[in-house]
């Protein structure tokens, strides 16, 4: 866990300008979990992840954006590109991301990551079903992005979505970039884009 701390340019900016606390060694008995804490996920996560991911789609679409050995691939290869939300430990939204370095998305993008490309391909937002229409998409999304562009490199970020979706991306700060080539099971996406780019002045301001 330190060596995740100390690892994450995203562990920075929350774990870091927490006040020190000073702790007596009977407290440090006491393994209370944080009430709220943002991190990169693991491969340890990546059952939470897909036990969220089967019952937002499965039910829904009859498929996955990831396969469980998808999960495990994203979160060895690229951690630092995901981000969950755990509430007293429990995972309660996040997004997973890869790396890309075309203009717009293909198939091959949908298993592959592209290591230092100056783009993010965002493959699963998913927040677990208790906890949806509370905002949470939103807030993990928001924070997702300000990471990102706190990352070295990173200059956009893409993504496919259904139809239905397009309006939450475009709150989000998204643009349309057109029907995407991309087609799963006969279902067609839309696909999005953030640009991260252009934040000079924001990144030297911003602790990252
Ligand atoms: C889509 C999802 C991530 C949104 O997260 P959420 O926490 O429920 O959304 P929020 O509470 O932040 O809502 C933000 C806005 O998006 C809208 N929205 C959320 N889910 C929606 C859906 N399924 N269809 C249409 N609009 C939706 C809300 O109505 C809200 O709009 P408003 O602010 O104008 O009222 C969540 O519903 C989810 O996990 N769905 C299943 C998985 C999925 O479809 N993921 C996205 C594709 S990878």
């Amino acid at each position: 866990m330190a060596q995740q701390v100390s690892g994450s340019p995203f562990l920075k900016p929350f774990f870091l300008k927490t006040p020190v606390r000073v702790v007596s060694p009977l407290q440090q008995r006491r393994h209370t979990l944080p009430a709220s804490e943002f991190r990169n996920l693991t491969p340890q996560d990546a059952i939470s992840v897909f036990e969220i991911e089967r019952e937002a789609f499965v039910s829904v679409s009859g498929e996955c954006p990831l396969t469980l050995d998808e999960v495990l691939n994203f979160l060895s290869q690229c951690p630092e590109l995901s981000l969950g939300w755990f509430e007293e430990g429990q995972l309660v939204a996040f997004v997973i991301g890869s790396g890309w370095d075309k203009d717009r998305l293909s198939q091959e993008a949908m298993t592959q990551h592209v290591p230092d490309a100056n783009a993010v391909h965002i493959h699963v937002l998913s927040v677990h079903r208790h906890c949806r229409q509370q905002g949470k998409g939103s807030i993990v999304l928001w924070r997702y992005l300000q990471y990102l562009r706190c990352l070295p490199g990173a200059r956009r970020a893409l993504l496919i979505c259904e139809d239905f979706l397009v309006p939450f991306y475009l709150k989000a700060g998204f643009k349309e970039k057109g029907p995407s080539a991309i087609s799963v099971s006969n279902m067609h996406f839309q696909e999005m884009e953030y640009t991260l780019g252009g934040q000079a002045y924001a990144r030297r301001n911003s602790g990252c």
